[in-house]
């Protein structure tokens, strides 16, 4: 595997590797091994062109804790504002080195683009709706630390669909990896591309669900004309108590961030026990430094 460009790419076998991986790297960490050896000498480009917190933060994370250089490349007070294209911009950091490139675009296809233009590796940290195969990554990752496998599981994927990388990476890794998941939101916002089970229905699916996976709604992707009111898709699609309290006793509540409190989740079930969401940015440093280290150990 050179790129991760996106879920879709992983079979099985490279999936459950990656997983593994990042639990041995956490299980480092547990034991107080901060840092690896592993990638000194390596170059690692943080390119983003739209904001990210978790992401951005957790790659460079990764990347120095394997020992690489981080080089962090802002959109915003860049070149890019004088018009420099995505392929000069591109060059420009393959000059100075860059081994991987981490990137961020609001273009579906951006990272495919890239890998044809820059000869080191190429990893999606989201792009456009289409993808965010590590978030999908560390997500199964949580999911599989806490329940114990991802084979059967029923994982029910909430709210706006439609807009969702993040969905549409665990639509994908999720079916490889043998769990059953449910789109579900209204109408206007469950993409007809995506060919898994879906619901319009919230209350009916709660009772029978391992995994809630809460998703943010992106009012900026938006065209306002097909949102119902704020209020009305609290209170027909949002996760409060009285919903968080008809799921089984050992199911988990997800939400990749940044979240809408308030509108798809309550804050009494956002900072729950059931919650997984801090856990998920922590799993994230884990699964990012399973990436790098399979895309680029062990080269020089
Ligand atoms: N989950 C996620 O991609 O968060 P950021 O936008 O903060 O990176």
């Amino acid at each position: 595997m050179k790129h991760l460009l996106s879920a879709a790419d992983l079979d099985a076998a490279t999936a459950t590797l990656v997983l593994d991986t990042a639990a041995e790297m956490a299980s480092l960490a547990g034991r107080e091994v901060k840092k690896l050896p592993t990638l000194r000498g390596r170059t690692v480009v943080n390119l983003f062109y739209e904001d990210s917190t978790r992401t951005r933060i957790s790659f460079e994370a990764a990347a120095k804790r394997l020992s690489a250089d981080v080089i962090n490349f802002s959109a915003k007070g860049s070149s890019v504002s004088k018009g420099e294209s995505l392929k000069d911009t591109a060059l420009t950091l393959q000059a100075m080195g860059a081994d991987a490139v981490v990137i961020r675009h609001p273009a579906s296809g951006a990272p495919h683009r890239l890998a044809t233009w820059v000869e080191g590796s190429v990893l999606n940290a989201g792009d456009g709706t289409h993808e965010h195969p590590t978030q999908a990554l560390l997500d199964a990752y949580t999911m599989r630390s806490r329940l114990g496998r991802l084979a059967g599981l029923k994982v029910a994927v909430v709210g706006d669909v439609l807009h969702s990388r993040v969905a549409r990476s665990n639509v994908a890794l999720l079916a490889t990896l043998g769990a059953k998941v449910t789109l579900v939101g209204p109408p206007t916002l469950i993409p007809v591309d995506l060919r898994t089970e879906v619901c319009y229905d919230l209350d009916s699916v709660l009772s029978d669900t391992d995994v809630v996976m809460m998703l943010r709604v992106q009012r900026e992707r938006m065209n306002d004309s097909y949102f119902p009111s704020e209020r009305e898709y609290a209170r027909r699609y949002g996760l409060d108590g009285p919903r968080m309290r008809k799921l089984p006793e050992h199911a988990i509540v997800m939400h990749p961030g940044p979240m809408n409190r308030g509108m798809e989740i309550a804050p009494e079930v956002a900072d729950s026990a059931r919650s997984t969401i801090v856990e998920q940015v922590a799993n994230g440093v884990s699964v990012r430094m399973a990436v790098l280290y399979l895309l680029l150990g062990g080269k020089s």
